[in-house]
């Protein structure tokens, strides 16, 4: 294949398929549609059952089949592997002959490492790991990607391309994907108890459910949109806030008497561990003999 036979093959609308769309795969393929990234007669989609795969059809009007991985594979220039990781090596021995050099695979599985799918595919082939987190079902989700050393800079730009439809996109070396996994991974629950907490708080203090609600939902939005479009540090915006001897400032101590900063920075290093402790576990299962 030329280099710009490669690149059409790459240019979008692209022919993309994604094994086990579950709850993650499907919202991918709902970014991918809403972007203009993918269309629907692109896409083709797997899942266990008939039932899944008649919801995948009934609701993208997408081809969608239960089981048949390898032909949808051969359909792909993109295949998105959406499996819970216990059934990935599975999953991946059945592709194994459908992947090769211009055939990108992403792999969305936690905790598998990209050298375990080298392992059984046992060739070079282009491989990416991709760590979204749930915000992507409204396309504001945050994603990190990994590859290997087989990924040219085309395969890169367009992996990057589909998972901009889903939120923003960050490219990580493939060990940080455990700190990736404890912060953005699992991230979107600590800001839900933020949430749910500031709800409270405004109950507590004789606001209506309603009015609670909103204001503590738009305060998470209001204020991140704002790191992000002012580009400050959030230690500079929080400082904008305060006036000295006022409201915010007696508020603010209390949440540093209480430790939240550093509570946060604990939980995510606890849950960086752990996500390396359970990929360690993974690999070592593999390595033994059935
Ligand atoms: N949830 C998150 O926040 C999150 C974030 C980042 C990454 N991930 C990763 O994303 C992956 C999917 O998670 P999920 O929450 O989307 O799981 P899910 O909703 O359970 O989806 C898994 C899908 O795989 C299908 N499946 C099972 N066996 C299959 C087979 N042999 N061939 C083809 N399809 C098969 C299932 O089909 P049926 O519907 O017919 O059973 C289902 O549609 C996981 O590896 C997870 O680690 C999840």
């Amino acid at each position: 294949m030329s280099h710009s036979e490669a690149e059409a093959a790459l240019a979008p609308p692209c022919r993309l398929a994604v094994i086990g769309a579950g709850n993650i795969g499907a919202a991918l393929i709902g970014g991918l549609l809403h972007s203009g990234v993918a269309t629907p007669e692109s896409v083709v989609a797997t899942a266990k059952t008939e039932e899944s795969a008649a919801r995948l059809r009934e609701r993208f009007g997408i081809r969608a089949t239960a089981g048949n991985n390898l032909a949808a594979v051969e359909h792909a220039d993109v295949v998105v592997l959406a499996v819970k990781p216990r059934i990935m090596a599975r999953v991946v021995h059945e592709i194994r002959w459908g992947m090769r050099a211009n055939r990108i695979v992403v792999s969305l599985a936690s905790a598998f490492p990209i050298h375990l799918i080298e392992q059984i595919v046992g060739r070079d082939t282009p491989l990416f790991r991709a760590m979204p987190n749930i915000p992507m079902v409204v396309q504001e989700g945050a994603v990190a990607i990994a590859c290997n050393a087989q990924v040219t800079a085309e395969q890169r730009d367009l992996v990057a391309r589909i998972f901009a439809s889903i939120g923003v996109v960050c490219f990580v070396e493939e060990d940080q994907m455990h700190a990736v996994t404890a912060l953005s991974g699992s991230g979107p629950a600590y800001i839900y108890m933020v949430i749910e907490a500031m709800i409270a708080g405004g109950l507590k203090m004789g606001l209506p459910h309603h009015a609670a609600t909103r204001l503590a939902e738009q305060t998470v939005l209001g204020a991140a949109k704002l790191v992000r479009e002012t580009g400050h540090h959030p230690a500079i915006l929080r400082d904008q806030v305060i006036t000295p001897g006022g409201v915010t400032i007696s508020a603010i101590h209390e949440l540093e008497r209480h430790g939240l900063r550093s509570m946060l920075i604990s939980a995510i290093e606890t849950a960086t561990l752990r996500s390396r402790s359970m990929s360690e576990a993974l690999v070592e299962k593999f390595a033994q003999p059935e």
